[in-house]
């Protein structure tokens, strides 16, 4: 089996690829990838000699129709991924998650690819602290930022070019990740990394927005639970009932590594800042079996700090100037 891995250098991206060659030996593996900021080589670079890497842009349709003849699946993870970043420019947003997924819908509708569409619970807006419900896969539509917004847009064309042209595609999507490889621009790296450098960790406005954390191998297993045994024209939603607000992450993080729980800076809050996501994945846990292994978040947040300490070569050169970027909005407030 031939799979176009789109975004493979990036956090899940790269995950999914490691996963695969460990788990699955009769998959050939394509990454396409831009090779961004967000990009990492080093993530890729233990298994160099067992993939195809080819540098290049998700909306270069001549190159995308190309690989989709030679190709069996297209799971796409590539996007631009950072709320922050699409507040202060959203143009590559609407390029790469808009304009980048149509293309590869295209060339799949073209050459009768199977595609899986990576996406994010972000498009359904925000949840109040109390709410008892949480999102299904029939939750409207309401994203908040240009970065929601593409990846909601996104979401639309893959249905309509189900619909219209029979492409055989599924959509997921899934609530915020953690795990190794990921961008130290993301909230959980980046405090873990402040404080390996000696750094205080930054919690924007109240610090009460709640997320729902999924180690990312629970998130790429269900992936491809869902590419063996999903419906064609189907969306899932992936969650591992992991709420938690991000001071107690920050907390946690300052008690796992040694370091007075109150440790920390609260910093200008992101504007527009989604309050809570929640997602009940009843219908991937009963429809297709799917069930997370990696439950104990301290447990996970631990293993991933230890990530980050043994692999310092990965983030260092990222770490300055990813802290003057957010240095030049960001102020302490207390
Ligand atoms: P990431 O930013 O770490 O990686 C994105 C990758 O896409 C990078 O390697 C980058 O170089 C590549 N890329 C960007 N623009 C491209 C283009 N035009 N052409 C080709 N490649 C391009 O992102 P991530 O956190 O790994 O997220 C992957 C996917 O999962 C995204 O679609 C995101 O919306 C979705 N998602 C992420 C989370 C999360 O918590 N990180 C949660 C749910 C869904
Ligand atoms: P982030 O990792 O950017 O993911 P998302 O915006 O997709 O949820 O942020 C996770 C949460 O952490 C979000 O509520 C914003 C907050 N946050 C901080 O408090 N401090 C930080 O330094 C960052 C990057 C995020």
């Amino acid at each position: 089996m031939r799979v176009m891995v789109t975004g493979g250098a990036g956090f899940i991206g790269a995950n999914f690829v490691h996963r695969t060659l460990a788990t699955r030996p009769d998959v050939h593996i394509v990454v396409l990838d831009k090779m961004t900021y967000a990009a990492n080589a080093q993530s890729l670079a233990p298994v160099a000699d067992r993939i195809e890497l080819v540098e290049g842009d998700i909306a270069d349709t001549a190159l995308v129709d190309s690989l989709a003849a030679n190709t069996d699946l297209v799971v796409h993870f590539a996007a631009e991924s950072h709320n922050d970043n699409s507040l202060a420019d959203p143009t590559s947003f609407v390029h790469t998650n808009l304009v980048g997924t149509f293309s590869l819908l295209e060339a799949v509708r073209t050459h009768g690819v199977r595609y899986h569409h990576i996406s994010t619970d972000e498009v359904y807006g925000d949840l109040e602290l109390d709410d008892p419900d949480r999102f299904t896969e029939t939750t409207a539509y309401n994203p908040s930022s240009p970065y929601s917004a593409t990846k909601a847009g996104s979401d639309l064309l893959v249905r309509a070019w189900v619909r219209s042209f029979g492409v055989q595609a599924t959509i997921s999507n899934c609530s915020n990740n953690y795990g190794p490889y990921q961008h130290i621009e993301k909230f959980i790296p980046r405090q873990i990394t402040n404080v390996l450098s000696g750094i205080r960790p930054k919690l924007y406005g109240h610090g009460k927005n709640v997320r729902d954390w999924i180690h990312v191998h629970d998130h790429n297993d269900a992936v491809w639970t869902i590419i063996d045994k999903g419906q064609i024209g189907e969306t899932y939603l992936i969650g591992a009932d992991g709420e938690a607000d991000n001071r107690t992450v920050i907390e946690t993080i300052l008690e796992l590594t040694g370091q007075p729980t109150d440790a920390f800076d609260f910093v200008t809050d992101r504007p527009g800042h989604d309050l809570r996501y929640a997602i009940d994945s009843t219908r991937l846990r009963t429809e297709l079996g799917w069930q997370p292994q990696f439950l104990d978040f301290r447990t996970g947040l631990a293993d991933t700090i230890d990530w980050y300490r043994n692999n310092q070569n990965w983030w260092q050169p990222l770490k300055a100037a990813t802290e003057n970027k957010y240095a030049t909005t960001e102020k302490v407030v207390e």
